[in-house]
């Protein structure tokens, strides 16, 4: 189990990672317009391998209608000026027998990965959880991403489960999915 301080978190707060000023929030139905901004300047690449096509309205939309229902919590990164240059997300799970656990998305604009705010945002994911009385964090991911697997690691996730051609990209290729996990201490 992974040890972290333990903080109630109050949104919005600012901070430096690297050297920039990153305001840190909870996203809310008014911040449809700018996170279709970031989603679409996301490369392709990225976008490919997301479970969504998250550069489409209808899916924001979507996304908006779940935060509304209390189904997802998502905590975006804004720089100065405003705009989203990164978010987290966490996805709660109604059933029954998996309602202790949350699952995370992490996507970071290209142009400040590797200054530490992934990193970052999958602490806020932490917060959140704890503050929502989740027992486990989940991460699905492709097997070959492993610097990610390696991040996770170091922020106290283990393998749970590979499964073999699980996922299908936008151009019909199937690649291997790895679950990782994360015990949340209790609150
Ligand atoms: C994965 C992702 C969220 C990482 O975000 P980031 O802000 O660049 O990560 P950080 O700067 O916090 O780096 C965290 C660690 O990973 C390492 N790392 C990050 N990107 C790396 C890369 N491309 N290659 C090697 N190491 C990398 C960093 O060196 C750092 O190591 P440390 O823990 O020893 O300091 C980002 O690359 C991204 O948005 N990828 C596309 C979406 C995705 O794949 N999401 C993950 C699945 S949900």
């Amino acid at each position: 189990m992974a040890t972290r301080k333990k903080s109630k978190r109050a949104y919005p707060w600012t901070d430096k990672v690297g050297d920039h000023t990153i305001t840190f929030e909870l996203m809310k139905p008014e911040d449809r317009d700018r996170m279709l901004r970031f989603t679409q300047s996301l490369p392709a690449d990225d976008v490919m391998f997301l479970r969504k096509d998250i550069t489409q309205p209808v899916i924001i939309d979507d996304w908006i209608e779940k935060i509304r229902r209390g189904a997802t919590k998502t905590v975006l990164a804004h720089n100065e000026k405003g705009d989203i240059v990164g978010y987290a997300s966490l996805h709660l799970d109604q059933l029954l027998w998996t309602r202790h656990l949350g699952e995370i998305r992490v996507v970071i604009s290209p142009k400040l990965r590797g200054i530490g705010l992934g990193r970052r945002l999958v602490h806020e994911m932490f917060e959140v959880g704890r503050q929502l009385k989740l027992q486990r964090i989940v991460v699905n991911m492709r097997r070959d991403q492993i610097h990610v697997q390696q991040m996770l690691e170091r922020l106290g996730f283990k393998a749970e489960a590979l499964l073999t051609d699980w996922l299908m990209d936008a151009a019909g290729r199937t690649h291997d999915l790895l679950v990782m996990s994360c015990r949340l201490e209790e609150s």
